[in-house]
């Protein structure tokens, strides 16, 4: 087994416990007069007042994300709106990303910023909040769970959806079973932590196997 010479399990398992999780919320949705901030808000919020994570509140309609993806040229300048992105993207140990469903899956907004990046979404942790009509965007999920393996990180089986959202939330722009909602939130923060120091932990003590380091 290759061994990090600065960390042995032990340390880089305390280690891993001891630091803050920073999650990056990434509001998916860019459309004119859009719902997306209103759950990625609430998120991002759940998320603040929990013990020991950070949150980045990262709105692509603010981002400004290039629809036109750079050249293969490694000369290449990379457009300065990437380059701030990317930095907040690495400095995220798990990710929630907020999405609506367009025609059955995701918008192109996520994927056209997903695709700019790879070493940014590597080994870590996915998880999603959905909302849309009948089936509250989980065809979006099951859709970006499919594209995030291609990074080898964890796409979260749990997610929280809303389904008929126009119901769903109240004229805060907060759930209107707001018990029901954290309850649901609490348990992809749980499960988001897990993976996040457990990957952590894997990335610190040896490269991933079969692929050339980042
Ligand atoms: C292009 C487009 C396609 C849509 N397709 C679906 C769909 O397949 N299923 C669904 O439940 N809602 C669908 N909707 C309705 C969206 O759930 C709704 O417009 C929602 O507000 C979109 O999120 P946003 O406002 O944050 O962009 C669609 C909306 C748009 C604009």
């Amino acid at each position: 087994m290759t061994m990090s010479p600065a960390l042995t399990p032990e340390t880089a398992a305390a280690e891993a416990q001891a630091t803050p999780v920073r999650v990056a919320v990434i509001v998916g949705s860019i459309r004119t007069g859009r719902f997306g901030p209103a759950p990625a808000r609430w998120i991002a919020d759940r998320a603040r007042r929990r013990e020991g994570f950070e949150v980045d509140l990262i709105d692509l309609a603010e981002a400004d994300v290039p629809p036109v993806l750079g050249g293969d040229s490694a000369d290449a300048r990379m457009p300065e709106q990437i380059a701030a992105l990317s930095r907040r993207l690495h400095a995220a140990d798990a990710f929630i990303v907020v999405t609506p469903v367009y025609n059955r899956s995701f918008p192109g907004s996520v994927k056209n910023a997903i695709d700019w990046f790879f070493s940014e979404w590597r080994l870590k942790p996915v998880g999603f909040v959905s909302y849309g009509g009948t089936y509250g965007g989980i065809e979006s999920v099951a859709a970006l769970r499919e594209v995030f393996a291609e990074f080898d990180a964890v796409a979260l089986s749990y997610a929280v959806a809303f389904p008929d959202f126009w119901e769903a939330f109240d004229h805060d722009s907060l759930p209107v079973d707001a018990e029901r909602a954290a309850a649901r939130a609490a348990r992809l923060f749980d499960q988001l932590e897990w993976w996040a120091a457990t990957l952590r932990e894997g990335r610190a003590r040896q490269p991933f196997p079969g692929t050339p380091s980042d």
